[in-house]
């Protein structure tokens, strides 16, 4: 058994691994002419515009609306749909925050379903047993990369008269039975955050056929400016900027390629771990496109000496990059356990929230087993292939090393 680093071995790499978006001159080049240009807001500029109608064109979608970034498309999207004090939104506990915590920017309450223990996803039977006449809207999250099962999610959203939101951050090219994720929902939520399948460095993307929402969403991104200087809604200001978009019109063109480059990627991984009985890998439902935004493997803790913690930090050790997402149900965190919200108890103590949760520990048991037991493993298309070997043999040395 080869000894781990952790316990004085050799490691698997003698330096750690970094995997950032790269580049080429030419298009470093498209992104220095708006810096010549000096036209860095989308008042003075054009490549946002641009920028919109490209990744509608591509998502197959009428609007595209872009803003700073994801949590702010989730957000605007949110109160573009009319969600505010009182309303009840449905959505996944295994996600990163800001698909719950934009659901409190509005007052409204985040109520959390259970998942289905192979996609990670929102589980369509736990979301229908939690809708009741507070219930407005549900958030699905594409988680990895998978998309959610958005036949039935649509199908119960129009049954019960709901809206539907995609969060696609991590799922930029997913398609659900042919189609692109972004497209199902009545307003949905793009991320091109650093790690994202296409990435501005910061930013978002909102995504509807509905016009109106559109509009509504531009305004809202804005400060709510109808007009110079005139306001007819709350707003923010959650503008992208010029270079962004200039960014983003490259990585665009490059899309399929990133995401051709995470899918190899996720095959050595699969092809790795054939043989590591402790070691669950991620599914792909033959009726999607999953564009394995990250690569979650499932151990098998109660045939292991160590909890998941003391085994990653065993395999970072062995100088490769690995993290896990997510160590906990958001609904057992302090934000959302202890109601720290607004203060004074809000949106939950509103007076115009009929309704009582409570964030308790066994509410999404499958959630709960999960986060007990994922680890993340990379997918970030500048890795190389040797990275991705070293990544798996170091968590196969580990998981290996380490079993009862
Ligand atoms: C599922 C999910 N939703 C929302 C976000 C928020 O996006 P951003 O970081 O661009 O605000 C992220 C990513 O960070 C995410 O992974």
């Amino acid at each position: 058994m080869v000894k781990p680093a952790i316990e004085g071995g050799k490691p698997v790499r003698e330096k750690g691994i970094e995997a950032f978006p790269k580049f080429t001159e030419e298009e470093m080049n498209e992104i220095l002419e708006v810096l010549r240009s000096g036209r860095l807001t989308m008042s003075v500029g054009t490549k946002i515009r641009e920028f919109e109608e490209a990744f509608a064109k591509f998502n197959k979608v009428k609007n595209a609306v872009a803003v700073s970034n994801g949590t702010a498309a989730l957000h605007t999207a949110l109160k573009a749909a009319g969600i505010g004090p009182g309303d009840e939104v449905i959505t996944t506990p295994f996600t990163f925050v800001a698909t719950a915590s934009t659901i409190l920017h509005q007052n409204a309450i985040p109520i959390f379903a259970d998942i289905d223990r192979e996609t990670f996803n929102i589980d369509p039977e736990s979301i229908r047993e939690r809708i009741n006449e507070r219930t407005k809207a549900v958030i699905a999250v594409h988680l990895c990369g998978h998309p959610a099962e958005m036949d039935e999610i649509r199908k119960l959203c129009d049954e019960k008269n709901l809206i539907l939101i995609e969060d696609c951050a991590q799922a930029i090219g997913a398609k659900y039975r042919g189609r692109n994720v972004g497209t199902i929902g009545e307003i949905n939520a793009f991320s091109f955050y650093i790690s994202k399948n296409i990435t501005t460095g910061e930013g978002g993307m909102i995504t509807t056929d509905d016009d109106e929402l559109a509009e509504k969403a531009r305004l809202i991104r804005n400060h709510g400016e109808s007009s110079k200087y005139h306001y007819t809604t709350l707003g923010y200001n959650y503008r992208m900027t010029e270079l962004q978009a200039a960014i983003g019109l490259i990585q665009l063109r490059r899309i399929e390629e990133l995401n051709e480059r995470r899918r190899e990627i996720a095959e050595i991984y699969n092809d790795m771990f054939e043989d590591v009985e402790l070691i669950t890998t991620p599914t792909a439902k033959p009726y999607v496109k999953h564009v394995w935004h990250i690569y979650n493997i499932l151990i098998d803790v109660e045939k292991l000496r160590k909890p998941r913690d003391r085994i990653v930090e065993a395999i970072k050790k062995e100088n490769v990059w690995v993290t896990v997402a997510y160590p906990n149900v958001l609904y057992l965190e302090p934000l959302f356990k202890h109601g720290l919200g607004h203060g004074k108890g809000c949106p939950w103590n509103c007076p115009f929230y009929k309704g009582r949760v409570e964030y308790r520990r066994g509410l999404c048991p499958n959630a709960e087993w999960i986060s007990r037991r994922v680890i993340t493993l990379p997918t970030h298309p500048s890795l190389r292939d040797d990275d991705a070997i070293d990544i798996a043999t170091a968590v196969k040395k580990i998981v290996n090393y380490y079993r009862k």
